[in-house]
């Protein structure tokens, strides 16, 4: 196996981060510093070490859905000291999330310690699909969706398109149902924040075909074999 590959399938970080990693001096085969990216490791017998630390396949990897609520962070760690997403699941893997969500907003997050696939999916050039449930108040205008879905206009700039559907309104909120393909920062506040809309709840319910499902806020379960089936069509 290249030893790019061995050290994001340690989940120490994605391949490319390796390569890196290699290039600063800091990856150690059988004792001796890497200086050649393409070279081979025997995952039965050779011992890398990366940082000074030796490093080693885990079984194989996790891959975990979790309900992230509000308040809560996605990074391992806040210079602020809020809650991160890490104090709600129990693991001694190092699990990478997969798209993040900002601290006040909620729903699904993948994690795992496939260093790969977290990158894969996090792209915004990854073209998965992720849908969002956003109630704002006051009933909103069939002229507001045309806007989002030809792409609204900030500072100048259109920003990609998003399909937008209206899911109900109660004589005070309406909640819609928002699908993109990428992942820009704080992309679909920023969406309602061009049309004057303020946002009360944002949700994410869906990434590619995995469903926030019946997930209570801050509960996490491993992915199903017909969830791992689909990402495993992604790689
Ligand atoms: N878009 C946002 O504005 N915030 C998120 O957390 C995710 C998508």
């Amino acid at each position: 196996m290249r030893i790019n590959k061995f050290i994001s399938s340690a989940g120490v970080c994605s391949r490319r981060k390796a390569d890196e990693l290699i290039m600063n001096g800091v990856v150690e085969l059988n004792g001796k510093i890497v200086s050649n990216l393409g070279i081979d490791v025997d995952e039965k017998k050779d011992i890398v070490k990366v940082e000074g630390k030796v490093i080693t396949l885990p079984l194989s990897h996790i891959y975990l859905k979790l309900f992230k609520p509000k308040g809560y962070v996605c990074s391992a760690h806040d210079e602020h000291g809020r809650k991160t997403i890490y104090d709600l699941i129990s693991t001694d893997r190092r699990l990478f999330s997969v798209g993040r969500l900002d601290y006040d907003t909620e729903g699904l997050i993948l994690l795992t310690d496939d260093g790969d696939f977290a990158k894969l999916v996090s792209h915004p050039s990854g073209n998965i699909e992720k849908e969002y449930l956003v109630s704002v108040e006051g009933q909103m205008k069939e002229s507001e969706f045309a806007v989002m879905r030809k792409g609204v206009v900030e500072n100048g700039k259109r920003m990609p398109s998003a399909r937008v559907k209206p899911v109900s309104f109660d004589g005070k909120i309406t909640k819609i149902s928002v699908v993109i393909d990428e992942g820009q920062n704080r992309q679909v506040r920023r969406m309602f924040e061009a049309i004057g809309r303020e946002i009360k709840l944002l949700k994410r319910v869906r990434i590619g075909e995995i469903r926030l499902g019946g997930l209570k806020r801050g509960e996490s379960r491993n992915l199903r074999a017909d969830e791992l089936e689909w990402l495993s069509r992604l790689k």
